[in-house]
This record gives structure tokens, C-alpha cells and sequence, in this order.
């Protein structure tokens, strides 16, 4: 089973691996309640118990989709915790008056974007709601106001962030009054800018866990032709090899590796990649080989 831990000092427990909804809506098998279903099963018999959702995810159809299936099993609710994300407007159907993409992340639009959310996954709480990206026109103040009024409400367990840079996550939790329980941000082999920029090195010091999304490069480290990607997935393969583990394993277990150990949120539609993935938990990456995965991604030897 994967292991669990606490995503910060006051925050939920949670799994070591969280189930991303982003691409639900374009499984190619489609999305009945019996397909996602199919899914969440296969997560909660691994243990993995997070599932990462955003209101824009699937245009504004995912976490519904999702909902339908919450809805057949009344029971099903209480074995997970739902995070979601608010705070992009995208230019669709869906969002009538909506012009311009922008993002939004005053109070009111907290508020009415937690309502929604909760009507869509046809649930009484959100475990944890992160801002999805820094809305440049809205003071830190009042994003800690309006995530501060939906925690009061009961409607929400607990608040974090979303590609937030090292001073945005600071200056938010100095509004917040304590830091947000954690910061999604990109992390895999082909993206390593929070190794660099800081941001891991917070979240160390906050005792927080980061959610690292797209493990897998958004699936070029499986399939990409690009020329890192297949350096890099030959290193992965080979390595791999020593631990009788696939390259996307490999993957997995390379970024949950970092010291502030990220929670990996991994985007597959197919249940038997979730198994695979839940089992990348165990493996336990020696140094070298670790560094030797990073040269192959960089095409080159540490500095
Ligand atoms: N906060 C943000 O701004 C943000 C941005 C992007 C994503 N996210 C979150 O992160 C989650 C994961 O992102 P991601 O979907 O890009 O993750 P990923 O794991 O990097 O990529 C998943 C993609 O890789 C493909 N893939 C191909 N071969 C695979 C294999 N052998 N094993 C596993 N996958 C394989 C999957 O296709 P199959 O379905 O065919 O397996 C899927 O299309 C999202 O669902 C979302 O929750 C957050």
C-alpha cells in the first residue's frame, strides 16, 4: 500500500501519490460513473486515497463527472480526500461572460468558485483548496480573506496554492497566518525549476510536501520523441532494469525522492498504470543512480 503522511504540520493526511483528474474527460474510453469508478477503485485498492481535481479541468466537466460517481456510493466520499483548485477563467462554453482568459482570485470569486465545486462534486467539504495560479491583480491580502471566510464556513479543510513562486507562497501565508498547506507545482526529469528557484528549499523549511505535477512530463518521458525524453527514458529503462522497475516507475520514484518528499500526482486514465504507479512507492532510488537519472535529463554531468 502507498505510505501516507501529513502534507504539512497542521494539514491533512494524506497519500504518498494523488490521482489527477486533469485529463478524465478526454479518456478516450469515455467517462460513465461505472468507468471512473473503475479508476477510483483501482487508486483506493493501492492506497492512494488524494484525488487532485480544478474547477477548469475538462473545461468545467471533470468534477462533475467525477460527482456522478461519488453520487451512486454514498459511502465512497469518506475513503478520500478531494483537493480542488480555483481561480482560472477560461474562455468556453462553459463561462459565459468570460472574454478573456484571466485569473481571479478575490474573495467573492473564492466563494462562488467553492460552491460550485462542492455542487459538482456533490460533496459537503473540500479537503483542500488551492489557488491554481497568482492572480497578479488581486492583493495577498485579499486572497488570504476570501480563503479565510470558506475555512470559516466549514466548506473547506484546508487552503494551499498552485504554482506560486517562492514570494508569492511567502506573502500569502503571512496574510493566511500560517503557511498554505502546500504548493503544486511541476516536477519531473524534463522539469527541474523548483530544484533551482527555491521553491523545494521552502517547502523544506515549512515542513510542507509540494504536489509535483506531470511526473512524467505529461507523458514524454512514456512516449516522447523529443531528444531528452528519449535519453532520458533509455536511462530510465536501464536503471530501471536493476530494480526490476518500468522507466515511469523510475520516473515516479526519481521526483518522490526529493527531501521534501512530493506528493506525486499522477495523470494516467488507464487503472492498470494506477496499480503500476502505486507500486513506484517502494522503491527506494540509490544516490548515484538518482544523479545518473538527472546527467541523462540535463545531458550533462553536475557541475
Ligand atoms: N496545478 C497545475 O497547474 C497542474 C497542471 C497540470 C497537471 N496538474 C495535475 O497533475 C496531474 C498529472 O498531470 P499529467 O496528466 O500531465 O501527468 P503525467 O503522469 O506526467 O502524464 C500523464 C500522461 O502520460 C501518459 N502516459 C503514457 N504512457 C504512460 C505510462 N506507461 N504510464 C503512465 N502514463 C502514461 C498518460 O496516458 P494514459 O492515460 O494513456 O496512460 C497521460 O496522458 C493532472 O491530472 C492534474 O491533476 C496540475
Amino acid at each position: 500500500m502507498v505510505p501516507r503522511f501529513h502534507l504539512s504540520p497542521d494539514g491533512p493526511e494524506v497519500s504518498s501519490l494523488a490521482f489527477g483528474l486533469w485529463r478524465l474527460a478526454a479518456d478516450p474510453e469515455g467517462a460513465s460513473p461505472a468507468h471512473v469508478r473503475r479508476k477510483i477503485d483501482a487508486c483506493l485498492a493501492a492506497g492512494i486515497t488524494t484525488f487532485d481535481h480544478a474547477d477548469i479541468y475538462g473545461l468545467y466537466t471533470c468534477e462533475g463527472l467525477f460527482g456522478r460517481a461519488l453520487a451512486e456510493d454514498p459511502g465512497l466520499r469518506d475513503r478520500m480526500e478531494i483537493i480542488t483548485k480555483c481561480g482560472i477563467n477560461a474562455v468556453c462554453d462553459n463561462r459565459p461572460g468570460v472574454r478573456v482568459a484571466h485569473y481571479d482570485a478575490t474573495a467573492a470569486a473564492i466563494e462562488r468558485c467553492v460552491e460550485r465545486s462542492l455542487r459538482e462534486l456533490r460533496t459537503d467539504r473540500i479537503d483542500v483548496l488551492l489557488i491554481h495560479r497568482p492572480d497578479w491583480l488581486t492583493s495577498a491580502e485579499e486572497t488570504a480573506r476570501g480563503l479565510q471566510r470558506v475555512i470559516a464556513s466549514g466548506k473547506v479543510r484546508h487552503v494551499g496554492v498552485s504554482n506560486y513562486n517562492v514570494h508569492q507562497y511567502a506573502l500569502l501565508g503571512r496574510f493566511l497566518g500560517r503557511a498554505p498547506v502546500t504548493n503544486q507545482i511541476e516536477i519531473s526529469l524534463l522539469h527541474m525549476d523548483a530544484i533551482w528557484d527555491g521553491t523545494l528549499d521552502q517547502c523544506q523549511a515549512a515542513g510542507v510536501h509540494p504536489m509535483a505535477w506531470s511526473p512524467l512530463g505529461g507523458g514524454r518521458l512514456a512516449a516522447g520523441d523529443q531528444p531528452e525524453a528519449v535519453r532520458t527514458r533509455e536511462a530510465l529503462r536501464r536503471i530501471g532494469a536493476e530494480y526490476g522497475a518500468t522507466p515511469e516507475q523510475m520516473a515516479h520514484a526519481w521526483v518522490a525522492a526529493l527531501p521534501c518528499r512530493p506528493q506525486v500526482v499522477i495523470g494516467t486514465n488507464k487503472p492498470e498504470r494506477i496499480t503500476e504507479a502505486a507500486a513506484s512507492a517502494s522503491i527506494r532510488l540509490e544516490r548515484q543512480h538518482w544523479y545518473e537519472l538527472w546527467s541523462a535529463a540535463q545531458g550533462r554531468r553536475v557541475p
